[in-house]
């Protein structure tokens, strides 16, 4: 019995190779989710190739990407912040790609393959800031915050979300922020005098600042674009950049070493850094700067070029030694201490 099943399913597999089988692409996506859905479905109707997309953090699509390194179930890892790609790479976790698209990105997409062996790309940029609900804000009678300094004052107690670094980028990104703009001890000093005011770590990076549009936080640490969204969506939210400066993300993009489907893989890549793709954004409100110079950056984008941004060291900061180093040290020093 089971030997005619196994014949069968190798006709059957036959059969459908020789009628032009559906092709295939596991699509892991560590966006927004309604992006990542758009992303999928648009591939789909451009190419006809099925997608199976799955959105996790990006420190938690690095930790699947890691664990299924004998054995690669993805193809795609499209967004999320660069830190863990660039980790990946370091590790070999992902495959080293020239996409013919790639003279069409802005000098910092490219710059960041090629800080990675070319095994990722820039796909999105985005400042980290925070963003606060400003009705509960006023209702709580608390004053309106401008740097990151102020967010240990003891009245925000209980008024601060963010995630948790080790699942999400945007948190990660605060993390080494944090440490790039003080130095590493006042950096940790820093994250231990938030803790005290942290009425939850998320797992997603944007939880924070969408439980903030609902009222169920006053203060959630994220990027910028994800404040501002929740303000162009109706809900009674201001974005802050900080007033000391801040850091950002290079958004990225990397086939998985090993992927079972590797020509869709690089047809998704190069779709992927077209105009027309990134342009898909629009229809999701979801305001980074595209990595395609021709592609469109949206009026409520917040302009980059405005604020005060760190000399973020994505070299160092998306190595592995760095990341596991700061990560092990936050989870000892900081997360560890009473609220
Ligand atoms: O919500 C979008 C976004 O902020 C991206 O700009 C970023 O790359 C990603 O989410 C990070 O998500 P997470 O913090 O959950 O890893």
């Amino acid at each position: 019995m089971k030997k005619l099943t196994a014949t069968c399913a190798v006709s059957l597999t036959a059969l459908a190779v020789s009628a032009g089988a559906s092709q295939a692409l596991t699509l892991y996506c560590s966006a927004q989710e309604d992006w990542c859905q758009l992303m999928a479905r648009s591939f789909e109707e451009a190419t006809g190739i099925d997608v199976d997309m799955t959105r996790k953090s990006s420190g938690e699509t690095f930790a699947q990407v890691k664990a299924e390194e004998s054995n690669p179930k993805g193809d795609v890892w499209w967004g999320g912040t660069g830190d863990p790609h660039l980790q990946a790479a370091e590790e070999g976790l992902t495959e080293e790609y020239v996409s013919p698209m790639r003279d069409q990105l802005h000098p910092w997409a490219i710059a960041q393959a090629e800080s990675a062996g070319n095994r990722t790309i820039g796909i999105y940029s985005g400042a980290l800031g925070y963003g606060y609900n400003t009705e509960l804000l006023a209702s709580n009678g608390l004053p309106e915050p401008a740097c990151w300094k102020d967010l240990l004052k003891p009245e925000y107690k209980g008024h601060v979300q963010m995630a948790n670094p080790n699942s999400s980028g945007t948190a990660y990104t605060t993390l080494a922020t944090m440490v790039q703009l003080f130095g590493e001890d006042e950096g940790f000093e820093f994250m231990k005098g938030l803790h005290k005011n942290i009425n939850q770590y998320t797992k997603s990076g944007s939880a924070p600042i969408r439980a903030a549009g609902l009222g169920e936080t006053t203060i959630g640490i994220v990027f910028m674009h994800d404040a501002v969204a929740q303000t162009v969506a109706g809900f009674p939210v201001k974005a802050v950049a900080p007033c000391e400066g801040t850091g950002y993300e290079i958004g990225s993009m990397s086939i998985i070493s090993g992927a079972r489907n590797m020509d869709e893989a690089k047809q998704f890549y190069d779709w992927a850094l077209s105009a027309d793709a990134q342009n898909l954004a629009l229809q999701v409100n979801a305001f980074q700067v595209p990595s395609n110079k021709g592609a469109e950056t949206s009026e409520a984008t917040p302009d980059l070029s405005t604020l005060t941004l760190i000399d973020y060291d994505f070299k160092k900061y998306g190595s592995s030694d760095e990341r596991k180093r700061l990560l092990q040290k936050w989870d000892e020093d900081v997360s560890t201490l009473p609220q």
